[in-house]
């Protein structure tokens, strides 16, 4: 049995791989339509979503599974202080794959620790969103033909950011990445992510602040919301919040075959304006989403791909 807690759970050649089906996925839907028929799918939601949780719905019930969960702490018993260990086990009882999202840092690993099914990461905290990472490798994979050389800009919030530090976790694996850190000083990337991933892989990486002189190097922007529910001080929040907006005054600095990412939800970090430029892709992401956690599920729950 096999859980997918950080992207580095799956080799270059799994991801690869699932990354095919997901695009096989994408052009011949109705071949998937029951190949998951009579299982089920738990989503445990402790922490708010709308891409993650409904994209895992979507996938499972597009593979003729059915879904069961809960969307918030306060509508499971976690509101009356059950464990994540006890809850773990007794889904495994109802479901036979499990994603859940948890706000504490390691909780994935916990449940999976106890689990008798597959659990799949949703997000921990700050710290990883594996399903994101392998919904933005399929975007830039299907955008740019390549998930090596090219740099790669991450913007916003890159402390708090889970949805950064699994990317530079999964892109450090491909040849000739680079990276351009923009953040304010106070929400750089951690410390033990640039010397035991960037560093230790001898990925070329620079920081700054500025993200117009940035611009024209860049093949992807990913650009990041400042993650407000992370911060322990509402004035820190409002101080950062709109440190970067790109407009389309921004993305005439950048290359003509450049694309925008972003994980979504965003708040005011990329103006509505840049919604109708060719190269903003972050509502194809978010469609991504789907393909990918249905390949995701069939390759957890060792379903065989039809012919
Ligand atoms: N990208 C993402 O995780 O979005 P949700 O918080 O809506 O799931």
């Amino acid at each position: 049995m096999r859980h997918l807690l950080s992207p580095l759970d799956l080799s270059v050649e799994e991801t690869d791989q699932l990354l095919s089906l997901a695009s096989d996925i994408e052009k011949n839907r109705s071949k998937y339509a029951h190949v998951c028929d009579g299982k089920k799918l738990a989503t445990l939601f402790f922490e708010p979503s709308t891409r993650t949780r409904l994209s895992f719905e979507s996938a499972m019930l597009s593979l003729g599974g059915s879904v069961l969960g809960v969307s918030s702490a306060d509508s499971s018993s976690a509101a009356k202080g059950e464990s994540v260990s006890d809850t773990i086990r007794v889904i495994s009882c109802y479901a036979d794959i499990c994603a859940m999202r948890h706000p504490k840092e390691g909780s994935a690993y916990v449940a999976a620790s106890k689990s008798s099914i597959p659990v799949i990461n949703a997000g921990d905290g700050g710290h990883q969103h594996p399903t994101q990472t392998l919904t933005d490798l399929l975007t830039i994979k299907s955008l740019k033909g390549r998930l090596g050389d090219m740099t790669v800009g991450l913007c916003g919030d890159l402390k708090f950011g889970r949805t950064v530090h699994s990317l530079i976790h999964a892109l450090v694996r491909y040849p000739g990445i680079r990276f351009v850190l923009i953040s304010p000083p106070e929400l750089k990337v951690p410390d033990y992510i640039k010397e035991n991933v960037l560093d230790a892989n001898h990925i070329p990486y620079r920081e700054t602040t500025n993200l117009d002189d940035a611009m024209e190097e860049l093949d992807i922007l990913y650009m990041t919301r400042v993650q407000r529910e992370r911060f322990f001080n509402e004035e820190d929040y409002i101080r950062m919040k709109d440190c970067y907006i790109l407009d389309q005054e921004k993305m005439k600095l950048a290359k003509p075959d450049m694309f925008v990412l972003h994980p979504l939800p965003r708040v005011n970090e990329i103006s509505v304006e840049v919604d109708d430029d060719p190269r903003a892709a972050y509502f194809k992401q978010a469609q991504y989403g789907v393909y990918v956690r249905m390949a995701l599920i069939m390759t957890l729950l060792e379903v065989e791909k039809p012919c």
